[in-house]
């Protein structure tokens, strides 16, 4: 009933002929794969770029952040609008690296998903505990705070615009995937929390995806858990090969 989203976050990679050339691979390897919803999440400076080489693909675009101011005096910010108006269709907000090395708290997260929805964008959320969160055993506290901090204020049909991604911060480019069963027990705990928060409707709905060292040998085992809807991918996607063998992974 959860169409499954695989998505693809470049992270600081891949120039415009990098992207070009990398689109151009990608996009034949998953041409026949409908049934799952596919996003690439390249810089800023290639959105345009990425675009236009995905023409006529099914693939989706997405920004790796945003701001929520639509215009102003903002040095070096990009907002929603201006995503959209470059053809993107989603965005990430609140990648553990954007809270880790440039100090993103969980109330401008929450004002980013806000301005993103209302410009049109689907939000790819991201939360996630660290490993010494995980060792203090404060794993759950940390997902709840994040998740009623990020979600505050938003309207239950604005809930359908985001898809949220648990990555724990352990996990994530160190080679170490959660297990199937820690992914799986902290996919129900967020599923568990959005049913306290927005009610068991919106909690059914709503796809949560995994990310953390996700590779083309560790995805079926991810993709069989009854809570894991896909997956947010770094490393493996900077590969043409290993992100549409993650993408093709049924
Ligand atoms: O956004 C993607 C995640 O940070 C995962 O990155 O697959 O390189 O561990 P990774």
């Amino acid at each position: 009933m959860r169409k499954p989203v695989i998505a693809g976050n470049w992270k600081l990679f891949k120039k415009t002929a990098e992207t070009a050339d990398l689109v151009n691979k990608l996009v034949p390897l998953v041409k026949n794969n409908r049934q799952v919803d596919i996003i690439i999440a390249p810089v800023f400076t290639v959105l345009s770029a990425a675009k236009q080489a995905l023409s006529g693909s099914a693939i989706h675009l997405a920004a790796q952040d945003c701001y929520w101011q639509e215009e102003g005096a903002f040095t070096g910010e990009v907002s929603p609008g201006m995503l959209v108006d470059v053809g993107c269709s989603h965005v990430i907000v609140g990648h553990s690296e954007r809270r880790q090395y440039f100090g993103e708290t969980d109330q401008a997260v929450n004002c980013k998903i806000k301005a993103a929805v209302a410009a049109g964008l689907v939000v790819l959320f991201c939360i996630g505990e660290t490993l010494a969160e995980r060792e203090a055993g404060r794993t759950f506290e940390v997902l709840r705070t994040q998740l009623s901090g990020g979600t505050a204020g938003l309207t239950t049909t604005e809930l359908e615009k985001i898809i949220i991604a648990y990555e724990p911060v352990w996990a994530i480019g160190t080679g170490k995937t959660a297990s199937n069963e820690q992914a799986q027990e902290a996919h129900a705990f967020i599923r568990s929390e959005i049913a306290g928060l927005f009610g068991n409707g919106p909690a059914d709905m709503v796809r949560i995806l995994y990310g953390g060292s996700v590779k083309p040998e560790n995805i079926k085992g991810l993709m069989a858990q009854k809570d894991i809807d896909g997956a947010l991918v770094g490393g493996a996607s900077l590969q043409a090969d290993s992100f549409a063998a993650i993408a093709n992974y049924d």
